[in-house]
């Protein structure tokens, strides 16, 4: 179609005529009333919808603090830790922005928890959002990669050990190993070299990767349609004649563009409490050791990952060395991540919402959040935290009894619903959701 065909656009005030020139000559408004303006979406979003909006807001937020800290921050192993402490008290501003950044991180990962959650709920990963899932979890494995290698740049000490037992879990892998982990490491300890690709992976080859991934996971949102918490499809519904939507359906502008801003309101509310008042948060998102700068002479006594990886962690602590190689352990911590890919194939339940899923998958469900919360915890704390079992039980570490069984449990959420799903006494589905 020429341009000049387009009709005028109107409704904006002194910017008609500019939108209208761009418009002649780019795609602007088909654009956004593709992606939003005119995205029908069903009308029953409740809570547990806040969270993708938010992780797009945190993930510019982290973007945006990131370029200013990374005009400061200098990525050389003799000046890391200094420059971070020089934006921490000379940089204007420095420490506000370092704040945001360092709690963005942990904020990013609860939301991005709660979002996934909400999957878990409403049995969004099904079909036939299938691979709208498998973008999601391409971006958490993606962001542990970002949060991994940012961790090391503070040059304290919790980035050099942390980042030492992590590449050091590479050179377990049987043969290629050793070499493995050097090659990661480009030298034979965490080094300068080290800090230079983490640095170059952690500003620019990540943040792309993850830009580039949110795009795919909103354009097949948007090929397929959002779910919501009643698990009907509004695209098979029949349509309103006054309005042409789905009976069920609404446009996302101006209804959830309200909606997403008062959760953005609300989150920076509290975003806010912390990042200005606990932005240590009792050594969760910031850990004391790491204030101490990095000494490859002297480890600290207890080493623990952020949070966020702790369930992980705990996983593969919980499996015992074979021939004393850590290798099996590193490879089920592995597919503690990689069993969340094939989700939508191994749920065979034939409703999607937990509101008419039977009393087995709730039961399940419940089983794996308190499992991956009792694993999170233990995995921030030293295996001895428990004591010892007595001697009858063999003196091993409860805490490590603990992580051994949350282990199976969480496999078990798994590797058990192709089956548990299929018994499980479900409720019809309704034809329109349910809505006050
Ligand atoms: C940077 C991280 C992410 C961003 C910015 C993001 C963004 C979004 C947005 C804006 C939506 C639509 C609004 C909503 O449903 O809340 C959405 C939906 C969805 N996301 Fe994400 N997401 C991210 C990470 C993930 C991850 C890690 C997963 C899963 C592993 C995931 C799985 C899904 C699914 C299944 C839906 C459809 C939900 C439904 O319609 O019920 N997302 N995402």
């Amino acid at each position: 179609m020429a341009a000049t065909e387009k009709q005028p656009v109107t409704g904006l005030g002194p910017l008609n005529g500019v939108v209208t020139w761009v418009d002649a000559r780019f795609p602007l408004i088909k654009l956004w009333e593709d992606q939003w303006g005119k995205y029908i979406a069903p009308k029953n979003f409740n809570f547990w919808y806040y969270f993708g909006s938010l992780a797009a807001f945190i993930l510019v937020l982290q973007i945006v603090t990131g370029i200013f800290l990374t005009m400061n921050y200098k990525p050389d192993a003799t000046q890391a830790f200094a420059s971070v402490e020089y934006i921490m008290r000379e940089v204007p501003l420095g420490w506000l922005i370092r704040y945001l950044h360092s709690t963005g991180a942990s904020a990013f990962f609860i939301v991005v928890y709660l979002h996934m959650f909400r999957s878990l709920l409403y049995g969004s990963h099904q079909k036939p959002r299938e691979l709208l899932w498998v973008f999601g979890v391409l971006i958490y494995l993606s962001l542990m990669g970002e949060a991994f290698f940012g961790y090391l740049l503070p040059w304290g000490q919790m980035s050099f050990w942390g980042a030492q037992v992590i590449v050091n879990l590479f050179s377990t892998v049987p043969f290629i190993g050793p070499d493995l982990s050097e090659w990661i490491r480009g030298d034979y300890v965490v080094s300068d070299a080290t800090l230079n690709r983490f640095f170059a992976f952690h500003v620019i080859a990540l943040p792309l990767v993850l830009v580039g991934l949110v795009a795919a996971h909103l354009t097949a949102l948007h090929e397929v349609g959002s779910n919501n918490p009643d698990g009907i499809e509004i695209k098979k519904q029949p349509k309103d004649p006054r309005t042409g939507l789905p009976l069920d359906g609404i446009y996302s502008h101006p209804y959830y563009t309200v909606k997403d801003i008062f959760g953005v309101v609300v989150f920076l509310f509290v975003f806010a409490v912390i990042a200005f008042f606990a932005p240590e948060v009792g050594g969760y998102f910031l850990e004391a050791n790491n204030f101490i700068p990095a000494d490859p002479l002297k480890t600290p006594l207890h080493i623990a990952p952020v949070w966020y990886f702790t369930p992980y962690y705990s996983i593969l602590r919980a499996v015992p060395p074979m021939f004393t190689s850590q290798f099996p352990g590193v490879a089920v911590m592995g597919a503690a991540t990689m069993i969340l890919f094939v989700l939508p194939w191994l749920d065979r339940s034939p409703v999607k919402s937990i509101r008419y899923k039977g009393p087995i998958y709730k039961f399940a469900l419940w089983v794996f959040v308190l499992t991956f919360l009792l694993l999170g915890y233990l995995g921030t704390e030293p295996t001895n935290v428990w004591g010892q079992t007595g001697a009858w039980l063999g003196n091993v570490e409860r805490a490590t009894v603990a992580a051994r069984i949350g282990t199976a449990l969480y496999f078990a959420f798994f590797l058990l619903m192709p089956w548990y799903t299929r018994i499980d006494k479900c409720l019809p589905e309704p034809q329109r959701v349910t809505w006050k």
